[in-house]
């Protein structure tokens, strides 16, 4: 018998659903709130609103393109921390509503570790293309920074983590330093790709162990913007390919720097990245060819499978289905990360 789960995801500014037979990813359906960007950032009230206006056609979409209806379905997972609270309680109460009027499992996931997982992806349809436990993971996004051991789908151990904002954060900040509008992540990756690297310097922060810390970076980026705009007001208008691929030249290196000492700490050789940050040409790149160099093998979920989406909720919830990791419909969201 096949095992179909229904995947949704609205821990913050994307309502997503995804339907998954066996693993393998029939649909995944993505609705974007375009609304966040005139105001710098997403506005948690405006996101919970857009979620209830977006989730029900979400799923209609969710469960056409993949040929499958409600009746089919074995159980609903659903995203239930960390996120916008408000935004967390919608895609919780319409799993709950699901799985109650259905009679079938309800199961939790956690949208990091859900992250990790959107490696595996693909591993059904075209075996040796996802990654052998163990496997080390660098997972990147707006919220987090995080350096996963993940020995199994259900056993996964954080090493190394930000101790203040995340990649995403500081690609987001120094867009915004730059007039640029949010998310500014995508559009740095743009500019930068014609730019020179080595053209501007930033300091990479000397942090013990395995965390991160990307605030004093987001610093000296805006002293030096500061300062050259004093001398050129049209310091960012002439330079921005430039300062835009050497700020994301120095996140890259402050991310791989660490991956490497996990990597050779830890004695792992299978890989990943992923998080919305892992989208990064920039990093994709560097990443691979790091890899290559240090006998790694390396690993990136496809585009769709970086940023915020159910597919990799709905293969998370597929290996806890196995697992027969069910959660009472008592289960309560939560913003925080801790896992
Ligand atoms: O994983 P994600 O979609 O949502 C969270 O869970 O946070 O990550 C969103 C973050 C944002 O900070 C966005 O700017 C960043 O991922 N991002 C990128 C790129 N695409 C998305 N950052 C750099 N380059 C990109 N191409
Ligand atoms: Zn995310």
């Amino acid at each position: 018998m096949s095992i179909i789960l229904l995947g949704i995801e609205s821990s913050c500014d994307e309502t997503a659903a995804s339907v998954c037979r066996d693993g393998i990813i029939l649909s995944n359906i993505i609705a974007s709130q375009e609304i966040h960007s005139r105001y710098g950032g997403v506005v948690p009230e405006l996101a919970s609103r857009a979620h209830l206006q977006n989730i029900l056609p979400v799923l209609d979409q969710a469960f056409l393109k993949a040929g499958i209806s409600l009746a089919d379905v074995n159980a609903v997972a659903f995203t239930q921390a960390p996120g916008l609270i408000g935004s967390l309680l919608v895609g919780a109460q319409v799993a709950k509503s699901l799985a109650f009027s259905k009679n079938i499992p309800l199961i939790a996931v956690h949208h990091m570790q859900a992250h990790v997982l959107a490696n595996l992806i693909g591993g059904k349809e075209n075996p040796g293309t996802t990654p052998d436990f163990p496997f080390l993971c660098l997972t990147v996004s707006g919220g987090h920074t995080q350096i996963v051991v993940c020995d199994s789908p259900s056993l996964m151990k954080v090493i190394g983590e930000t101790t203040d904002d995340a990649a995403g954060e500081a690609f987001d900040k120094s867009a915004k330093i730059l007039g640029l509008p949010y998310p500014g992540g995508p559009l740095i990756d743009h500019y930068a790709a014609s730019g020179d690297p080595l053209r501007f310097k930033f300091p990479e922060p000397q942090i013990p162990g395995l965390n991160f810390s990307f605030s004093g970076l987001k610093t000296a980026i805006l002293y030096f913007i500061q300062k050259e705009k004093a001398l050129d007001p049209d310091f960012i208008e002439n330079n921005l390919p430039d300062i835009c691929a050497s700020i994301q030249g120095r996140i890259i290196s402050i991310l791989l720097n660490k991956l490497k000492k996990a990597a050779s700490q830890t004695g792992i050789k299978n890989i990943c990245i992923a998080g919305g940050v892992a989208a990064n040409k920039g990093l994709r790149k560097s990443f691979e060819e790091n890899g290559k160099s240090l006998g790694w093998k390396t690993f990136i979920p496809k585009m769709e499978y970086c940023t915020d989406n159910a597919a990799m909720i709905a293969i998370t919830g597929y290996y806890k289905y196995l697992d027969h990791s069910f959660s009472p419909l008592s289960t309560t969201v939560t913003a925080k990360a801790g896992w």
